[in-house]
């Protein structure tokens, strides 16, 4: 059996996770047990939860992740070893749930699998557009925002691996979109590539009054990536009755709560707002759903898709932090064969 490459936690951190809290370890693979099956992975997903996972604890509630064991995330690859009737040595599979770690090799339970055809989409697109952000983008618009045709959607990230399917999937249910996006190339890509009606950079002087030009009649539902200002600009513009679906809070990734207050707060109250956490871990039993109706949106042409591919896991943490600067342009993958 081959040695495997893993990057382990070795020190908590309080904000944005470096070479001070990571270690690169080489480890023997180990033989499979029934069931289980040994992955040589091709590409692993870098998705900004990775810090919450690295960070959160017990006490900070959804600690998933203690000193020693490799940091948690998605990946693609093929079987290698097989003690399961249903993924067979040569099979191409992604993991479900996020345990395949960012290592070459990963032991994982048929159960943890979903079987993968290289000739719908290239690898990256399995674990972006396909995978875990997809799903995420599928719940937070089909299943909780639910935006009908004609209403006004805002989706910050736009340019993102979630929010780029966010922004599309709101889309195909025919309401109008509006991307919030950093930087020019990126916004030109959100409505040139992806098919949104419009979008803002945020960085511009005139955002807010920008934003507000473009939502006439008030945001029906805002799918929110980032959380912090570009969250306080919407809340502003929110309509009666309006959804916010909390994805995620990059602009404050570096730390565990504490995080700067909002202003408009009181648009939740006036307005009559729903306001609901999203969770992919709350959807374990009806990912197939999602994937089938992502594969299907995808056949159709329906569902585009970019992805940033940085060479090599020993490029891990450089690579990982391209997310919170912006750096990124499309789902971000590391690529490690
Ligand atoms: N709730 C869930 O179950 C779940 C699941 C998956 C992901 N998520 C969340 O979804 C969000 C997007 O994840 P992703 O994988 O799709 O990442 P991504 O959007 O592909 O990459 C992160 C992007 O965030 C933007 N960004 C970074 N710092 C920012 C700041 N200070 N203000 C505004 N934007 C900033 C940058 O885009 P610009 O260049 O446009 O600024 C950057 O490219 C993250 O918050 C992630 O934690 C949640």
């Amino acid at each position: 059996m081959p040695d495997n490459r893993q990057w382990i936690l070795v020190k908590k951190p309080a904000g944005l996770a470096t070479e001070e809290h990571l270690e690169l370890v080489t480890r023997p693979t180990g033989e499979p047990g029934p069931g289980e099956v040994l992955i040589e992975q091709f590409c692993l997903s870098l998705d900004p939860g990775q810090n919450f996972y690295m960070q959160s604890s017990a006490e900070t509630g959804g600690g998933t992740m203690t000193i020693g064991d490799v940091v948690r995330g998605w990946g693609v690859g093929r079987v290698v070893a097989s003690k399961s009737e249903r993924f067979p040595v040569g099979c191409y599979v992604r993991d479900r749930f996020g345990f395949a770690g960012m290592q070459d090799y990963a032991m994982l339970p048929e159960t943890s699998l979903y079987p993968v055809d290289p000739g719908l989409a290239p690898l990256p697109a399995q674990i972006g557009v396909l995978g875990m952000p997809g799903l995420t983008a599928y719940f937070g618009i089909i299943e909780i925002g639910k935006p009908q045709a004609g209403e006004t959607v805002v989706v910050s990230g736009a340019a993102g691996a979630v929010g780029s399917a966010a922004g599309q999937l709101a889309k195909i249910v025919g309401a109008r979109t509006v991307g919030i996006a950093g930087g020019p190339d990126k916004c030109r890509f959100v409505v040139e590539e992806l098919g949104l009606d419009v979008c803002i950079d945020y960085r511009a002087a005139d955002f807010e009054a920008q934003l507000a030009a473009v939502c006439p009649d008030g945001i029906d539902l805002y799918f929110d990536n980032v959380a912090g200002k570009i969250l306080d600009d919407c809340l502003a513009l929110m309509a009666y009755r309006g959804r916010v679906v909390f994805c995620g809070s990059v602009a404050e990734a570096s730390t565990v709560g504490e995080w700067d207050g909002l202003r408009n707060y009181g648009a939740v109250l006036f307005n009559s707002l729903q306001w609901e956490g999203l969770s992919i871990h709350n959807y374990y039993d009806r990912f197939d759903e999602a994937y089938l109706a992502l594969e299907g949106w995808f056949s159709e042409g329906k569902l585009r898709h970019r992805e940033d591919v940085i060479d090599g896991l020993e490029n891990f943490i450089p690579a990982f932090h391209r997310l919170f600067r912006g750096a990124n342009f499309g789902k971000l993958v590391l690529k490690i064969r």
